[in-house]
C-alpha cells in the first residue's frame, strides 16, 4: 500500500450536492466486462451513501472493484492505463467487497475472501511464458544470438546421428532450436531457468561454454577421428550413416580412401565422389535463382501452365545451401502426371544433368491409410539430382587449379538439386513438408500427433477424432487446422 498521506484525496469527481462521508477510501469501478449501465448504477448507488468514487483511474484511487474479472485481468488492465507495472498498492477487489459495504453503509475491512489474486508477475529473463514448448509453436529467425552455443550443440547432434543415436540427437537438436528463438544473448545460467527442452546434458555443455568460453566434450568431438571422419565420408553424395560406419570401421577415413582401396560403390556414389569438391561447396541464393530459371523454362516448355516453386533452406530466407529444391505442381489435377520424365529429358537435351535419379509417385490415400511410413519419407513423384551449373564469365578462371575430375573447365560447376512433383489437391500439405527446417517438420508432427490426435504428412493431414482427411489450399490452413499460429517461411529456421 502506497502511504495515505502520499495520496491526493480528490473530492471534485463526486457529486459536489453528496457529502463525502470516508474520504480515505477512492473506489474506481472497471467497467470491463461489467458494461456501463451497471457501472453508472452502482456508482450512483455509491455515491448516494456517501462513497467516494471517481470516474478515471489515476494514483490516488486505493480500491478498485471489477465484476467478472481476474486479478491478472484487472491488474492488465492498470498497467495499461499507467504505461508500467503498477505497485501492489491497490486493493483489486471482487464486487462482493462493494456490495457488503453499502448493506453496511460504509467500508469493510479488506479480507482475503474479497481480494482478486493476481499471479507474480514473469521477469524479463524467465521466458516461460515466451518459449513455448515445440518448435512449431515458436518464431526461430535464421539469424540469432546465440551461435556459440546452437553451433556447440548441434555439433553434438551431428555427432550422435553418427553413432546412431537418434534420440540423443534429437534432444540436442531441440535444445540448440530453444537458443534461436531467444530475443538476447545467454550470458548466465540464470537465464536458462525456465526454458524448454534443455536437458542436464544441454545445460553441461551451455555451463562450460559460458565460463570457459569453450565445451572439453564438444571440443574433442570436433577432434575425434571417427567424427571427422564420418563427416567426410557422409558428405559424399549417396553415402549414408550406416555405410559410412561400415567403412569407418573397415579403416577407411575419407573419400580418397574409397579410390585408393577400390570400394564398390552405386551410381550415386560413385557421383558423389566424383563431384565432392564442388558438392560439399556452398550454394549460393545467386546460384539457385539461376538454376530457378533453368527449371522454370524446363517445366513451361514441357507442361505449360504448371507452378513451380523454390524450397528448402532457401524459402526460409538462407543465403546458401547444400542443394536448390523445388516444388512443382499443376492447377489442373492429373496433368502433373509423369510430368517429371519430361523435364529430366528437357535438362538431359542441353546436358544440364550431370546425375539424376528418379521415382514414380507412389501414394495412394486409400491404400496408404493415414499412419505415416516409419522413416517419414514422401512418395512423390521425384527426381534427386545433380545440374551442370555453367559459371558467369566472369567467376571463372579466378579459382585456380581444380580437381582432375572437375577439371574439363571450370566454367561449370556441380550441384545438387532436388525437384518433387505434387498433386495440386496436395500442394499445401508438400509446401509445408518441404520448407524445412527439418526439427521444424519434427515438430509439426509430433504436435499434431501428440497434441491433436491428427497425423501429419507432405501429402495429407488425417484427423483422427473426426476420422476424416482435411482438405486445404493453404499452409494457413493447416496451422490453422493444427491449433497453431501461422509461422512465416522465415520464421521456421529451428
Ligand atoms: N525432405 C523430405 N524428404 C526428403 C528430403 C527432404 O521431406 N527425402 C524435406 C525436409 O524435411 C526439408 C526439406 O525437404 O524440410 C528440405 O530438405 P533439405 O534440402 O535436406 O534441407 P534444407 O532445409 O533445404 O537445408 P539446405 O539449405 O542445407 O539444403
Ligand atoms: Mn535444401
Ligand atoms: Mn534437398
Amino acid at each position: 500500500m502506497i502511504p495515505l498521506k502520499r495520496r491526493k484525496v480528490s473530492q471534485t469527481v463526486n457529486q459536489p450536492n453528496q457529502t463525502c462521508k470516508f474520504p480515505h477510501v477512492s473506489i474506481f469501478i472497471l467497467e470491463r466486462k461489467m458494461g456501463s449501465t451497471r457501472r453508472a448504477f452502482l456508482t450512483r448507488l455509491g455515491r448516494s451513501k456517501g462513497f467516494l468514487i471517481t470516474d478515471t483511474y489515476s494514483s490516488s484511487i486505493t480500491h478498485v472493484v471489477s465484476e467478472n474479472n481476474t486479478g491478472d485481468d484487472v491488474q492488465t488492465w492498470i498497467d495499461n492505463q499507467t504505461g508500467q507495472e503498477s505497485s501492489s498498492s491497490v486493493h483489486l477487489l471482487g464486487i462482493i467487497w462493494f456490495t457488503e459495504s453499502m448493506e453496511a453503509g460504509q467500508p469493510v475491512p479488506v479480507e482475503d475472501r474479497h481480494i482478486l489474486k493476481v499471479n507474480p508477475k514473469q521477469n524479463v529473463n524467465d521466458n516461460t511464458m515466451l518459449i513455448k514448448s515445440y518448435a512449431c509453436q515458436r518464431r526461430t529467425p535464421l539469424k540469432h544470438h546465440n551461435s556459440l552455443l546452437t553451433e556447440a550443440l548441434e555439433l553434438l547432434a551431428e555427432n550422435a546421428e553418427y553413432s546412431d543415436n537418434e534420440g540423443r540427437s534429437v534432444a540436442f537438436r531441440r535444445a540448440a532450436s530453444v537458443l534461436k528463438a531467444l530475443p538476447y544473448r545467454v550470458q548466465t545460467m540464470d537465464q536458462l531457468k525456465c526454458l524448454p527442452c534443455l536437458g542436464e546434458h544441454s545445460q553441461r555443455v551451455i555451463k562450460e561454454i559460458l565460463e570457459d568460453g569453450t565445451s572439453s566434450e564438444v571440443e574433442s568431438t570436433r577432434h575425434s577421428e571417427q567424427f571427422q571422419a564420418m563427416k567426410a565420408l557422409t558428405g559424399i553424395f549417396g553415402v549414408g550413416v550406416k555405410t559410412a560406419d561400415r567403412w569407418f570401421r573397415e579403416g577407411l577415413r575419407s573419400p580418397s580412401d574409397l579410390i585408393c582401396t577400390g570400394q564398390q560403390l552405386n551410381r550415386a556414389q560413385q557421383a558423389g565422389l566424383q563431384f565432392y569438391d564442388d558438392l560439399n561447396k556452398h550454394v549460393t541464393k545467386a546460384e539457385a535463382d539461376m538454376i530457378s530459371e533453368i527449371v522454370k523454362e524446363a517445366v513451361s516448355a514441357v507442361l505449360p501452365g504448371a507452378e513451380i516453386q523454390l524450397m528448402g533452406g532457401f524459402r526460409r530466407g538462407k543465403e546458401v545451401g547444400h542443394d536448390v529444391d523445388f516444388l512443382i505442381t499443376h492447377p489442373e489435377e492429373g496433368r502433373e502426371e509423369g510430368l517429371m520424365p519430361k523435364i529430366i529429358n528437357w535438362l538431359e537435351g542441353r546436358n544440364l544433368l550431370l546425375y539424376q535419379k528418379w521415382t514414380r509417385n507412389s501414394y495412394l490415400e486409400k491404400l496408404d491409410g493415414p499412419a505415416r511410413p516409419a522413416n517419414n519419407m514422401d512418395r512423390f513423384e521425384r527426381c534427386f539430382s545433380i545440374f551442370k551449373l555453367d559459371r558467369p564469365a566472369e567467376a571463372t578462371g579466378s579459382e585456380g587449379v581444380r580437381s582432375s575430375d572437375q577439371s574439363e573447365a571450370s566454367s561449370w560447376r556441380a550441384v545438387r538439386v532436388d525437384l518433387v512433383v505434387s498433386p495440386y489437391s496436395q500442394f499445401a500439405f508438400a509446401t509445408l513438408g518441404w520448407t524445412g527446417s527439418k526439427l521444424f517438420e519434427r515438430e509439426l508432427r509430433r504436435w499434431a500427433g501428440q497434441e491433436k490426435r491428427m497425423s501429419l504428412s507432405s501429402h495429407a493431414l488425417y484427423d483422427s477424432n473426426q476420422r476424416c482427411y482435411v482438405r486445404v489450399q493453404s499452409e494457413e490452413e493447416i496451422f490453422a487446422y493444427l491449433g497453431l499460429e501461422f509461422i512465416p517461411p522465415c520464421e521456421r529456421n529451428a
